[in-house]
């Protein structure tokens, strides 16, 4: 695994915090603390494959019975570039379409088998296809009892959250921003879903949880609202 420890400069602007993986606070923005995140850098995406997107569509289907094998990093990334993941340079356009570019969506991993991966949550890092740590440890069952004791999320070797920060998107387009963020949140799942289908994997949508329970465990803060918890494992 390429771990690497990043100096994060945590910077507001119009309410909003962002993380900068530099050690350059923005000119608009204001500083308000730095801390050391550990960095994994994420194997490269395919951006081809003999499964046709036909073929995943078809075969696409909530599972809710995973074996127990872990999820290879690999295949992790794959997922992670499916969902959220940069398809072009410049200004960083991605795999799932976001209201005038804005992309409100977060995208976590809740890690319990990964190879070459420790349990904890990480945030992807679209920008640099890396997760950037947020805790430790396998906090895949506490996910499960914040979402109605669903027990095949604690199950599956990797969970995915999805979150959005409204005011990415209500800050160009006003409470209408909170209907774009939801849609996105749509886009991605389904890109999950296929991506997983395509690996031979499985997933299942959960929109089922207490927001509040789901906020705790992730450590998300006020301005920002869980939208989908996303099971990810191998169909048993
Ligand atoms: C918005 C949304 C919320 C959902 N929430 C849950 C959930 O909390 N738990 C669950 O087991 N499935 C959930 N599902 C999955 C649906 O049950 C599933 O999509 C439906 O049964 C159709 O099956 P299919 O996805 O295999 O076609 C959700 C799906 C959507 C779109």
């Amino acid at each position: 695994m390429a771990s690497a420890k990043v100096s994060v400069v945590v910077v507001t602007c119009g309410g909003l915090a962002a993380y900068a993986v530099t050690a350059r606070s923005s000119k608009e923005g204001k500083t308000v603390g730095i801390r050391e995140i550990e960095a994994v850098r994420l194997p490269q995406a395919k951006h081809d494959g003999a499964f046709s997107v036909e073929k995943a569509l078809a075969k696409r289907r909530s599972v809710r019975h995973y074996a127990d094998e872990p999820l290879t990093l690999t295949q992790l990334s794959q997922i992670l570039w499916a969902a959220q993941g940069i398809t072009s340079s410049g200004i960083g356009l991605r795999s799932a379409p976001s209201a005038g570019a804005l992309y409100p969506l977060e995208l976590y991993v809740v890690a319990g088998k990964v190879e070459e991966l420790p349990p904890g949550i990480y945030r992807y890092a679209p920008q640099g296809h890396a997760l950037m740590k947020q805790a430790d440890g396998d906090r895949r069952h506490e996910l499960e009892r914040a979402a109605l004791n669903q027990a095949w999320i604690a199950r599956a070797p990797v969970v995915l959250v999805l979150s959005a920060i409204y005011r990415r998107t209500t800050i160009k387009y006003g409470n209408r921003g909170i209907r774009y963020a939801d849609i996105e949140a749509g886009h991605a799942s389904e890109n999950v879903y296929l991506q997983s289908a395509a690996l031979g994997l499985a997933t299942c949508a959960v929109g089922a949880f207490t927001d509040e329970a789901v906020k705790r465990v992730m450590g998300m803060g006020d301005s920002e609202a869980p939208l989908y918890i996303m099971p990810v494992g191998k169909p048993r």
